[in-house]
Order: C-alpha cells, then structure tokens, then sequence
C-alpha cells in the first residue's frame, strides 16, 4: 500500500504543537465555553448552582472534575431546542439520532458551529490520506444522520470532488466506484463489507478498484476487520469518530501512518476517561468511560457529556494531541452473558479467525429458563457452504469464541447471504429475553 505520510506543512500548526501550547489554548476556550452554557442554558446555569459550581471556579482543566456531568436524558428532557445557547433563528442547521427509545434527540449548529465541524473533518480526512483534488464518496446516510452532511461538508471544504451518494443502492454504489473512480470512500465499515460482496458478485476485483484510503466508523469495528478490508481492497482503512451531541464525524481520527488509535481534536473536544459508575476521572491510560466538553460550540455547548463509550486515552504520536484507543464497544451494547461480560466486538475478532466465515455477523440473545443463551448468526465464504465444512467452522467459532471470551454460544453457520444486511450503522445484537 501506497506510503501517504502528510508534509507537516500540509497540516494545521495546533495538530503539532507543544502540549504546553495546546493546554493553554484549551483552559482559554473552556473558560469561555462554560461561561457560554452557564450564561444561556437555563438547564446548565441550574446544573451548575446546584452543584455549588460557578464558571470562574475554573481556573486549570483538572477543575473541570468539580462541574456536573450532561447525559442523553438532559437532552430528551430538553427536547427539542432546550439546551441551545442561542436564539433558535441564530440555528442553521439541525441534526437528530433516532435512538432506539422514544423521541429522538436534537442538536443544533450555527454557521459558526459548521465551519468548526466542516474544518475537523478536512483535518479528518487528510489525516487518513486524502488530499485536495480527490474524488471522494460518501455513503454515510444524508439526513438527520450526521454521517453523510457531516462528511460531504469537510470534503468540500477540503477541496475534494464529492460524490454524496448516502446509503443504499449497494448495485448503484459499486457503478459509481467503478464509473468515477474515486480515490476516497466514506462510510460505515458493516456497508463496506456489503459493497464488497456486490463487487464479488459483480465479477470486479476489487483489489482493482480505485480505491486507496477508506474513513470507516459510526459503529465499533475491530484490528481484525481493518485487515480483512485492507486486504479485500488493497488499500488504507482508517477509523473516524463522533457523535451528535459533541458534533457528529470527526471528533477524532487516526493517522494514516500510524493507525495506531484515533486523535481527538483537542483543540475543540475536551476528553476525560472516567469511571462510569463512581464517576471519579481516571488517569490517562485507564479504560473507562468517554466524556467530552466542547470548548468552541456555539448553538449546543456540552459541558462533561457522558457518552457511554469505552476506551483510554493515550499519548500522541504521529500528532501532539492524544489519541483514544480504538473503540471496544458502548456500555449499553454489552452483554452480560451467564456473568461473562462480551462485546460484539470480542466475537467479530473471533470469526475473523476462521478462514471458511464471512464477517458479517450478528447475536441473538434468548432465555430458556432460567439461563440466558447466545447464538451468533454468521455466514460461511462460498468455498466453505457445504455442509460439513459449515459446521466445522461452527465448530471451530465456539471453541475460538470459549477459549478466548470464555463463554459457551451457539452458532449458526448461514449460507452466504442469509445474514441480515445494514445498510449504516449495523445492528449486532437482537435481544429477544424480554419476549419470554
Ligand atoms: O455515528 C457520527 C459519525 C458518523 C461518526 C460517521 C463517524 C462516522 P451518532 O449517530 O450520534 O453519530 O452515534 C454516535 O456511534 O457514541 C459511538 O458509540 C458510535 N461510534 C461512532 N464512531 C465510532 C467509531 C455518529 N469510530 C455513536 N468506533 C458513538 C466505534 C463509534 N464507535
């Protein structure tokens, strides 16, 4: 694969500059952005007071700690324009998540807010190797999703050619690959997997394709998956997060030439790792629970959002500011099985193991009695679907998945294309305990 490497001149002089200097840019921009929510937000002045906390009691970023968290509830409680900070017609541009319980939950951006979030992805997007010029397509979903605006905005802005086809269509997508070749692709890594197995239907190698740099994330994908995509394609598979609450895409990314955990813009989007049930700060290099504060936001301040996701903070390395580590799963996506604590990332690492599966893949949880049981629902490759070599692979699954997660689960081995399909973010586990 191709060395991408940037010129350091190509690169914004705060993504390389001292610690010292980032710090002192990140406890001015605090102070400001505190003050911001706690001036506006009716919701976070009262957070604030009753916590016995004013915004002038910042005085380093470790202070921080004393000021009180904001979770998704604040925002439902909230719905739909509650926690803005600015007059609603000051509001360009509103986003949503569907979340999977009642209303959806609302962000909003002023034209400041999506210069800001139009910046971070076209430093995103050159920290995983594209370059002004490129032609670049998004299949992340245009809409209330930030995915597909999110990308299309910081591709402009970068210079590139966008093409925003969003989600769907995997016959149509592999067309327009192979018609414009672009060099850069945006979009989940589950959808990848099924643009890939459109290519192999088609008879197109995909390793022929134009394509030299993917930006695949909004969902956990693991190591393991980079290689199998980098592999199948011949080319650079690099992670991107965020969330809509602290913006959308492009709250951190990896580095080409590292790949070695995402870099959190810090001049932006403050991180803390804590505990997420003492809520104490953990020192860098602790796994724990992801909690952010933007320090530029205009319309939708966050001060100390929860966001449920589980990683460490880690030093910098192809740039100053630090990196989190490589995404294993959110707290509400574990599963608790028979005491066992598992991610669906710990089995996708498991079935990319045995070379007779295809990594898509998904766990259904169910109750039979008094124990809970899972079954993972995946696919064989098409030299391995006949029937004994089915169920060697599944043979072979448990015991990865028992020897290194250390749990009994079932597994149905599928005939290729049995196993349901996302067409974003993908749907790893069905629960279906509660219907007992
Ligand atoms: O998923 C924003 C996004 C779009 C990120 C496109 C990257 C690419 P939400 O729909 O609000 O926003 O979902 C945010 O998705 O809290 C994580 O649990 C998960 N997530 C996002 N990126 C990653 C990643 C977008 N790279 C939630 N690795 C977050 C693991 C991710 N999980």
């Amino acid at each position: 694969m191709l060395d991408l490497t940037p010129d350091r001149a190509i690169l914004d002089p705060i993504e390389v500059a001292s610690r010292d200097e980032i710090a002192a840019l990140q406890l001015k921009r605090m102070k400001w952005s505190l003050a911001h929510a706690y001036e506006n937000v009716a919701h976070t002045r009262a957070a604030f007071d009753a916590k016995g906390v004013h915004p002038d009691d910042l005085k380093s970023l470790s202070d921080l700690s004393k000021f009180p968290f904001t979770t998704k509830m604040d925002l439902r409680d909230n719905y739909p324009f509650g926690l803005f900070a600015v007059p609603r017609e000051q509001v360009v541009r509103l986003h949503g998540s569907s979340g999977t319980t009642g209303k959806p939950t609302v962000v909003g951006y002023t034209a400041g807010d999506i210069e800001m979030w139009s910046n971070m992805v076209a430093r995103s997007i050159r920290a995983s190797g594209g370059r002004p010029g490129d032609i670049l397509h998004v299949s992340y979903g245009y809409g209330l999703f930030t995915g597909g605006l999110g990308a299309h905005y910081g591709a402009e802005k970068l210079g590139c050619t966008v093409v925003p086809v969003s989600g769907g269509m995997t016959e149509r997508q592999v067309s327009l690959i192979t018609d414009f070749k672009p060099r850069v692709i945006m979009v989940t890594p589950s959808y990848m997997l099924s643009i890939l197995d459109e290519f192999r239907r088609k008879g197109i190698d995909p390793r022929e394709s134009s394509l030299a740099v993917g930006i695949f994330g909004a969902e956990p994908w693991t190591n393991s998956m980079r290689s199998e995509i980098e592999q199948a394609f011949d080319m650079h598979a690099v992670d991107i997060y965020g969330l809509s609450e602290i913006m959308g895409p492009g709250v951190a990314n990896e580095c080409v030439e590292t790949k070695d955990g995402l870099h959190i813009w810090e001049d932006h989007f403050y991180p803390e790792i804590i505990d997420p049930v003492t809520e104490e700060v953990l020192p860098d290099g602790e796994i724990g629970e992801l909690v952010f504060t933007t320090l530029t936001k205009e319309a939708l301040p966050m001060v100390r959002y929860r966001t449920r996701d589980l990683t460490r903070l880690l030093p910098g390395t192809a740039r100053s500011m630090r990196r989190m580590e490589k995404i294993t799963g959110r707290s509400d996506d574990m599963i608790i099985l028979r005491g066992v604590n598992v991610f669906p990332t710990q089995i996708e690492e498991q079935i990319l193991k045995c070379a007779g599966l295809a990594p898509h893949f998904q766990i259904e949880l169910t109750r039979s009695g008094r124990m809970d049981e899972m079954t993972v629902h995946v696919e064989s490759v098409g030299n391995a679907s006949a029937e004994d070599a089915r169920a060697a692979s599944a043979r072979e699954l448990a015991h990865h998945i028992k020897s290194t997660v250390g749990i009994s689960a079932r597994i149905d081995v599928q005939e290729p294309g049995h196993v349901a399909r996302s067409e974003g973010k993908a749907k790893r586990v069905v629960d279906n305990r509660k219907r007992d």
